[in-house]
């Protein structure tokens, strides 16, 4: 299948962005990129590194800058974006100008299960304590989900099959191209 434009995925954290990502990355035969890596990359610093030490206001720019960058490339690429960026500085707009937006959808008790072993290394959960973690992904939830449902396409993050996947990207570039 040829796809003319890059294929953004975004969702909560620990949905399965990266992991989905880079399968549809290699299905497609696109490169693909996930933004925080590309932002350690090119900072020289650990997202976790910049929370604590410059604030979430300088990582949100870094992110907006960085994803103008990706945004950029001629090349179409599969990028998997941080489960905030599509919440912050008007980046869903050219998010979706630019490219298709894929929200993997899953339940707070899912994504609690799956972030309790992950908390400390994410800087916004770092000081949730485990029995209180789904009530912060819950309201996190009901912020983010006027974003996230934006999205061009939803997938059910736990049973996501990738053929299904693949068909509505197909009918979404039909549709587009009619
Ligand atoms: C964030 C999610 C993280 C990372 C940063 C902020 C968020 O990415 O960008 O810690 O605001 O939800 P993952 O969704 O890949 O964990």
């Amino acid at each position: 299948m040829s796809n003319s434009k890059h294929i953004f995925l975004c969702g909560f954290m620990g949905c399965g962005k990266s992991t989905h990502g880079k399968k549809l990355a290699a299905i497609l035969k696109q490169p693909f990129i996930d933004l925080d890596t590309y932002i350690q990359k090119q900072e020289n610093k650990t997202v976790q590194f910049i929370f604590d030490n410059e604030g979430e206001e300088l990582f949100r720019e870094l992110e907006t800058k960085y994803l103008n960058e990706l945004i950029a490339l001629k090349e179409p690429h599969v990028i998997s974006l941080g489960g905030g960026t599509v919440c912050f500085n008007g980046n869903i707009e050219k998010i979706k100008a630019k490219g298709i937006l894929i929200y993997i959808e899953m339940s707070a008790a899912a994504l609690a299960e799956r972030l309790k072993k992950s908390n400390q290394k994410r800087p916004l959960l770092k000081n949730v304590s485990p029995d209180n973690l789904i009530e912060f992904i819950e309201k996190k939830l009901k912020e983010r989900n006027q974003f996230y449902t934006q999205a061009h396409i939803t997938l059910k993050g736990i049973s996501l099959n990738h053929i299904q996947l693949l068909q509505w990207i197909q009918e979404y570039n039909t549709q587009k191209n009619a």
